[in-house]
């Protein structure tokens, strides 16, 4: 007996292997769709996967990358129509266990399962299906205990060992550069460069000369030739961070590196080859974007191989505990403080708050406590969150209460837009890309408004934050 996940859009192909296969004995998971398949890919493990070649949205080719890196014990076998020998061969280079031309009979499935099964490639067992340990984690220092983000490490740890493109989705402050820096950490490319790029930080041309370099006089101001991000990170790992904000003509050039490898600098005519992973994050939604035409769709289902969610922390507060203690730990050591905890009342608070700028807001808060605090307990009051956001219990439905009042003198618009960022910054402890998202703005946005204004950022705060989180 095995586990079989079955891809086909053909449901009567579908059902009719999922009878035979069930009635053989096997264990029959099915899915009518690549992104289905590549979905159940994510949550548990399968000793075979059958999968058709042509499917709308993910194909088979994406179900076996998928299946490669995820769980590699697993044998793919593609089911291909009439005439696409070609795409087969491809599939057995990318992995696959065989191929079977349709129409088959039931019994030549069966010889190849058996093929799969034997030859000791399962000796030994699989190590559980995707279950979490109970307790605290603290895995390459991400800190928690919640299933979610147990289930999140899981697939981190699956996806590191392989070379598979990897797209981590979540809110702001969420920890997604952090599963980066862990997924690069235990592949076997961590002797390399984890090479960084924010793709949200430039504009479109100066983002390519920063990812593909540049020649001599490519454009004006390049005196000299310049290797590209890309090129750093040849036989290591390349982070795009906010990939959701690159521009069109970018997300093309991205496209045929992940395809053919290869890439020209600015200005050139050479063609560079480079063996990188890559691994992307956005905190914007990507599929809706690619339903609105604002984000390339073969891109997205080229990076969506493997997916990594990162779940917002109001969403899984029993790592809320665990990771304030942690940051206790961390920034009393550093301002040489003796700190014991939380009292009872801080951590309620702790508990209740919404967190719209997830970890990165709780390291803040914790950070100042930590200074404020003369005590050997931080108290409520040190947290200073009630004044940020009231305390909401049930975060469905973000509080409007403090409207605009309009003095009888009047206001100029100008001045309340400044006074709203003001606010939205000091409630997210100056942090920029915090204080955005409760504006609902983008990071470029804010950043251009507060150098518009002229607001003065108390740099202080994120100097020391930068250096010690
Ligand atoms: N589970 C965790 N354990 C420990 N620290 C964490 C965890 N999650 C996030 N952090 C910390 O919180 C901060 C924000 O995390 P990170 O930069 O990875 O978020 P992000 O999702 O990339 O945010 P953004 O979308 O704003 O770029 C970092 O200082 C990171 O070290
Ligand atoms: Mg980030």
């Amino acid at each position: 007996m095995c586990r079989v996940l079955i891809a086909d859009d053909e449901d009567a192909i579908r059902r009719w292997l999922t009878r035979c296969l069930v009635k053989a004995g096997h264990e029959v998971e099915e899915a009518s769709n690549g992104n289905a398949a590549i979905a159940a890919l994510h949550t548990s493990s399968f000793d075979i996967v059958l999968t058709d070649l042509k499917m709308a949205g993910s194909s088979g080719l994406d179900v076996l990358r998928a299946a490669r890196a995820l769980d590699p014990p697993t044998a793919v076998i593609v089911m291909t129509s009439f005439g696409s020998v070609k795409t087969a061969i491809e599939a057995i280079k990318g992995g696959a266990f065989d191929f079977m031309e349709k129409p088959f009979r039931f019994e030549e499935i069966e010889t190849r399962i058996a093929k799969a099964l034997e030859g000791g490639r399962r000796a030994g067992g699989r190590d559980g299906t995707g279950g979490t340990d109970e307790g605290a984690f603290d895995f390459d220092r991400i800190i928690g205990s919640s299933a979610s983000l147990g289930r999140v490490l899981n697939v981190v740890k699956k996806v590191a060992s392989s070379n598979a493109t990897v797209l981590i989705l979540g809110e702001t402050g969420s920890g997604k550069e952090l599963v980066a820096e862990a997924i690069h950490r235990h592949s076997p490319r961590k002797s390399r460069h984890l090479v960084k790029v924010n793709c949200a930080a430039l504009h479109e041309s100066l983002l390519e000369s920063e990812l593909f370099g540049h020649e001599r006089g490519a454009f004006t101001g390049a005196q000299r030739q310049r290797m590209g991000r890309f090129e750093l990170a040849d036989g290591g790992t390349l982070f795009l961070d906010e990939i959701g904000d690159m521009a069109p003509g970018t997300q093309a050039k991205i496209l045929r590196v992940l395809q053919e490898h290869e890439f020209e600098r600015l200005g050139g005519t050479r063609t560079l080859r480079v063996d990188v992973r890559l691994i992307a994050a956005t905190n914007r939604n990507l599929a809706a974007m690619v339903q609105a035409g604002d984000f390339r769709e073969d891109l997205y289902y080229r990076l969506n191989v493997v997916s990594i969610e990162m779940p917002p922390l109001r969403d899984r507060r029993e790592d809320i505990a665990p990771l304030a203690n942690a940051f206790i730990r961390r920034f009393s050591d550093v301002l040489n403080k003796r700190i014991d905890g939380l009292d009872g009342d801080a951590l309620t608070l702790l508990m209740q708050h919404n967190w719209p700028g997830n970890v990165r807001q709780l390291a803040n808060a914790i950070e100042r406590a930590v200074l404020l605090t003369d005590s050997a307990l931080i108290r409520r009051d040190h947290l200073r969150l009630e004044e940020a956001s009231p305390a909401i219990a049930t975060a469905s439905e973000p509080e409007r209460a403090s409207a605009v009042k309009i003095p009888l003198s009047g206001i100029a618009l100008g001045d309340i837009e400044r006074d709203a960022l003001v606010e939205a910054l000091k409630m997210t402890n100056w942090v920029q890309k915090d204080a955005a998202e409760l504006l609902s703005i983008s990071p470029r946005v804010i950043s251009y408004k507060i150098k518009m204004l002229k607001i003065e950022c108390p740099k202080a705060v994120e100097v020391h934050m930068g250096g010690a989180a």
